[in-house]
């Protein structure tokens, strides 16, 4: 995925222990404005330049520094702090810093992070120009540039020591410009070839069983060129797909048509209509786990025209619709073929929990995860999502989060209703 611009950009900025930190709470206001939403991780050394308030107040969202925080861990573990950003930036970077990721070593937040992150990162260096003019620190700036990392600065001038030269950290602005311009490229790094199954097959609580998940909207065709449908952007039926890999599970994901890309290493089959949906999700059975996160039409067009319908030939077409088959609904109810666990989406503009329960019980689903798509909520569409989880066990609702968060903690939900079922 590329963002063409910082507006709804994720930025995760490790701020490193220099002179140069002040630098980073004017960085955050600059990316804040342009839009992107900034999480902060500062290392133990960033805490003597500045007060970690600052930047919580500054980015609007809690600042992590302490690997070993059960509290933190509980609501967001570290890795899921460093994949959920779009890019991960360091600044300033001081020689110790690069020296730590250019090693792999990771033995606190900041290093930890941006060894498990699966995103790039930009960095700022900020230090004395001899510690930047070492052979030291340019093997390990050589290192980094072979890994793909990218670099802004450092820049010519006085540096707070007094002495001129290469080491003064870029800007704000020039940062952000580089920032922009990462972004404009992916900056999803994917795993080599073939590593996937081999991490995920070892310790994903997922591992060795099957996933499948619908997502998107379906298009019904009305003629050769129009047809209905709706406003699902698919992101957090392919989310869960990929939370589902992510966790070892095999996954297959039916979506209709989407303008986001095939998540990687995912059977993706695509699809249009309803009925072409439920077709797909049939052929890929069995599975353990059925996901229905796809918008699907309720209705399609009785008869749809074989050529163009022209106007101006009378009265406009009246269009006959007629009940598209119920996929949730039908696999919950697969006679020998039901996987363990099904669980649909209610999308609703107005009494949210009545109406999931209700679809619990008529479409016999395990769990509903209901959601509010008025068009104040901008969860269609949009990135966040706001959800409750309705079973038979009552209802629980979640804060509103991003939708790969919620696909991540639905995934291990899921996979302890499963591992207490079995
Ligand atoms: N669903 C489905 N097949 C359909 C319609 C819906 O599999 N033909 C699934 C959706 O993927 C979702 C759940 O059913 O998991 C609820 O979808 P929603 O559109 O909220 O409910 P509907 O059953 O369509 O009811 P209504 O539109 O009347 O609210």
């Amino acid at each position: 995925m590329t963002l063409a611009s910082l507006s709804a950009a994720r930025i995760l900025l490790i701020i490193g222990g220099g002179v140069a930190a002040y630098k980073a709470l004017d960085l955050i206001r600059r990316l804040r404005e342009r839009g992107a939403s900034v999480r902060v991780i500062m290392t133990q050394a960033a805490k003597h330049f500045i007060a970690p308030l600052s930047a919580a107040a500054l980015s609007g969202q809690k600042v992590y520094d302490d690997l070993f925080s059960l509290t933190d861990e509980a609501e967001m573990g570290h890795i899921e702090l460093s994949r959920e950003a779009d890019l991960l930036v360091v600044a300033p970077a001081t020689a110790d810093l690069i020296a730590r990721m250019a090693h792999g070593l990771a033995h606190d937040m900041a290093t930890t992070a941006l060894l498990a992150t699966d995103k790039r990162a930009l960095i700022a260096p900020a230090m004395n120009l001899r510690m930047w003019l070492h052979p030291a620190t340019q093997r390990n700036v050589a290192l980094l540039e072979k890994d793909g990392v990218l670099f802004v600065g450092p820049m010519d001038g006085e540096m707070a020591c007094g002495e001129f030269g290469p080491g003064r950290m870029a800007e704000p602005l020039e940062i952000v410009a580089a920032v922009e311009a990462a972004l404009t490229k992916p900056t999803v790094i994917p795993l080599p070839a073939g590593a996937r199954g081999k991490a995920a097959g070892r310790s994903g609580v997922l591992s060795g069983r099957r996933v499948l998940v619908t997502s998107g909207p379906t298009y019904e065709a009305i003629d050769p060129v129009r047809f209905l449908a709706n406003r699902s952007s698919g992101r957090q039926g392919h989310a869960i797909a990929e939370a589902a890999r992510e966790a070892g599970a095999a996954v297959t994901l039916v979506s209709g048509p989407v303008a986001i890309a095939d998540p990687l290493d995912i059977e993706t089959v695509h699809v249009e209509s309803a009925r072409d949906m439920l077709k797909a999700v049939e052929k890929a059975l069995p599975a353990d786990i059925f996901i229905a996160a796809a918008a699907v039409a309720d209705w399609r067009i009785a008869e749809p025209g074989a050529a163009k319908l022209k106007k101006g030939r009378g009265k406009p077409p009246a269009l006959e619709l007629v009940e598209n088959p119920d996929i949730l609904a039908t696999i919950a109810a697969a006679a020998g073929k039901r996987p363990r666990l099904v669980v649909g989406f209610a999308a609703e503009t107005e009494n949210l929990l009545a109406n999931a329960r209700a679809k619990l019980a008529a479409k016999k689903a395990d769990l509903i995860v209901a959601n509010d798509v008025g068009a104040a909520s901008g969860v269609f569409g949009g990135k966040a999502n706001l959800v409750h989880l309705v079973s038979k066990d009552g209802v629980e609702s979640w804060p509103s989060m991003d939708k790969r968060e919620v696909a991540a903690r639905l995934i291990s939900r899921l996979a302890m209703m499963l591992g207490a079922d079995s």
